[in-house]
């Protein structure tokens, strides 16, 4: 093998298309930029039919359909044709408002293999508040039942803050009476518009402690019956930082609305300039361009993980993370103990005792430059 060969990355196995910005909801917890665009600025059907192809072909294997609510996109039906074509195993990740039982038929004629449903909480007053729409969740218990009868496997989401963490017992309940097949708990982690209302969201230690305690009592009670509930902590009370994405390029690619290709769902809130898919290829974005390189294996790590015996397992953490809350993007993340700047971890927590500004809305409407989160 040549040895540019052997320096080349292997293929971005996990493709995540945001096709939309635009969502039905509003949850104050959404991952997505404060800054959504607009949806003049969405890439055509041709685009995406080009990179679905080009990613394939480099060997992604599998391909999240999300947004926003990637149900807007009047051609998902099309894009999901294609790419079962190409041979990805599809996963539509939705918050279930517009589908119907006409689509979801479209739907599986066009080869979807899974379907990956929010639920914001496990009872209607408090969900279509979090969402800030009503009727959503009556929605919802009908799209369960539709995904169901069409024999997807059906994955639920509840994105748990200190709002709906209380409500653990009800929300794996209600995940059995739905008979979903793996149920995500997930702890918001914080971004987009949740950094923006992370004072709000994250919960107390105690919550967090008492929440996984019933989790793992539930589980027990099961006895292997049942769905699968993944229960998912967040950042802020763990000493050790994940290996985010997997490690910088070398498993997932984001493309967004307006063809920006990133190496994760939120990295154009750095200082780097990343490619467009309108203007180069998949391949070579992932494997010449810089952005994609920079932070690619160990050789850029700061102190102290240059010399940590951990190195290889978290890749010093998350850009992201060590950004937004350092101001600098090649800093130790600070969830690690071994961090100078692990302080801010506490202090967030102490912050979330007393929020200091409104939970907001994420709101298409309002633009909020990111300098002021
Ligand atoms: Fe961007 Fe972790 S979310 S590197």
């Amino acid at each position: 093998m040549s040895e540019a060969k052997q320096n080349q990355p292997g293929p971005p196995l996990w493709l995540l298309a945001e096709l939309t910005y635009e969502c039905p909801l509003h949850c104050p917890y959404c991952s997505n930029p404060v800054n959504l665009g607009s949806r003049e600025q969405e890439c055509d059907t041709d685009t995406w039919l080009r990179v679905l192809s080009e990613a394939r072909a480099m060997g992604a294997v599998q391909l999240g359909f999300s947004g926003g609510e990637p149900l807007l996109r009047k051609d998902l039906e099309v894009l999901v044709k294609h790419a079962s074509d190409l041979g990805f195993y599809t996963n539509l990740i939705t918050s279930g408002i517009g589908l119907t039982e006409k689509r979801i038929a479209a739907l599986r004629e066009a080869g979807l293999d899974h379907i990956q449903l929010s639920f914001q909480a496990a009872n209607a007053d408090a969900n279509d508040l979090i969402g800030n729409k009503r009727h959503s969740f009556e929605q919802k218990l009908k799209v369960a039942k539709l995904v169901k009868q069409y024999e997807y496997p059906m994955v639920l989401n509840f994105c748990l803050t200190a709002q709906n963490i209380d409500q653990i017992d009800d929300v794996m309940a209600l995940s059995c009476e739905l008979d979903g097949d793996y149920v995500e708990l997930a702890t918001v982690q914080y971004y987009g518009w949740a950094y923006l209302n992370r004072d709000h969201l994250l919960p107390a230690k105690a919550q967090l402690e008492e929440a996984e305690a019933r989790v793992n009592a539930f589980r027990a009670k099961q006895q292997g019956k049942g769905p699968h509930f993944i229960f998912v902590t967040p950042d802020y009370y763990e000493d050790r930082p994940k290996a985010c994405m997997n490690g910088w390029g070398t498993t997932f690619l984001t493309v967004t609305p307006d063809g920006s290709a990133l190496p994760c769902h939120s990295a154009k809130i750095l200082p780097l300039t990343f490619p467009n898919v309108r203007e180069k290829s998949i391949q070579s974005i992932w494997q010449e361009d810089f952005s994609f390189n920079h932070f690619r294996g160990t050789d850029w790590l700061p102190s102290p993980c240059k010399t940590c015996d951990e190195k290889d397992k978290d890749f010093g953490g998350c850009r992201c993370q060590a950004y937004m809350l350092t101001g600098d993007m090649y800093k130790t993340d600070p969830v690690c103990s071994k961090s100078p700047d692990h302080g801010l971890m506490a202090q967030a927590v102490k912050n979330s005792e007393s929020p200091s500004r409104e939970l907001v809305y994420r709101d298409p409407k309002v633009s909020i430059p990111i300098t002021e989160i």
